[in-house]
């Protein structure tokens, strides 16, 4: 598994804003959209492309298209949702499938409630979209689902990540082609399980508490 801490102080200083508690529901949606712009950029590096060549108004130039079939954007509902369009800002001609994925807060086991996916995703690059990866049960249910479907690898961009929950995917994942992008690596878990520092949970700050 490899693994990218964004190190930027445009990145630092919106998740600086994204952590206050003072910030507002519509603050934080749109600073959590413009980081996942920037992280996507690192995500992406990996992406397949194909040569192709253009005609410019002066003379033929080589350049790069994405490659077919077209990579796969995962948001993990509900607060993946909020990365979604940072994302397909970035990659426009990308799909989209959803998968819905509740913690229980006492077990702390993923619940999947809803899915839209391909049935194949033989010989996909997958993205997928989570906030928070505290525990990792939610984002290594994600993944273990997308390699089922046959996906060739998979990158996942979240704000933040606490270590326990970063080792946990990485034991789980060993020999298979996986990324993680994050925007800062937190201190640690508390006894509920949440990140610390951390922001808080995520779908509440984007959309409220329901
Ligand atoms: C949050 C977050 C992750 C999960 C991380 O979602 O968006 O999916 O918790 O925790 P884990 O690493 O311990 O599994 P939550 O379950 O709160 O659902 P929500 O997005 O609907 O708020
Ligand atoms: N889910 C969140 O939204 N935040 C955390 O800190 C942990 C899980």
């Amino acid at each position: 598994m490899r693994v990218h801490v964004a190190d930027h102080p445009l990145i630092t200083h919106k998740l600086t804003v994204l952590r206050d508690q003072r910030t507002s529901s519509p603050v934080f949606r749109a600073l959590t959209e413009e980081l996942v712009t920037l992280l996507a950029y690192e995500a992406t590096r990996g992406v397949r492309t194909t040569k192709i060549t253009v005609t410019t108004p002066v003379a033929e130039a080589e350049g790069l298209a994405l490659s077919e079939p077209r990579p796969l954007v995962v948001p993990i509902l509900r607060a993946g949702l909020g990365m979604l369009e940072g994302m397909v800002k970035l990659m426009p001609t990308a799909e989209v499938g959803f998968l819905g994925m509740v913690r229980n807060e006492t077990t702390l086991q993923p619940d999947i409630y809803a899915e839209r996916l391909p049935d194949d995703l033989s010989d996909r690059q997958c993205f997928v979209l989570d906030p928070m990866l505290a525990t990792g049960g939610s984002l290594l249910a994600a993944i273990e689902y997308l390699f089922d479907r046959g996906a060739v690898d998979v990158t996942c961009i979240c704000i933040i990540a606490a270590p326990e929950g970063l080792a946990a995917v990485e034991a789980a994942t060993k020999g298979r082609d996986v990324n993680i992008v994050l925007g800062a690596l937190d201190a640690s878990l508390n006894e509920q399980s949440y990140i610390v520092p951390g922001l808080g949970d995520a779908g509440d700050r984007l959309y409220g508490t329901v």
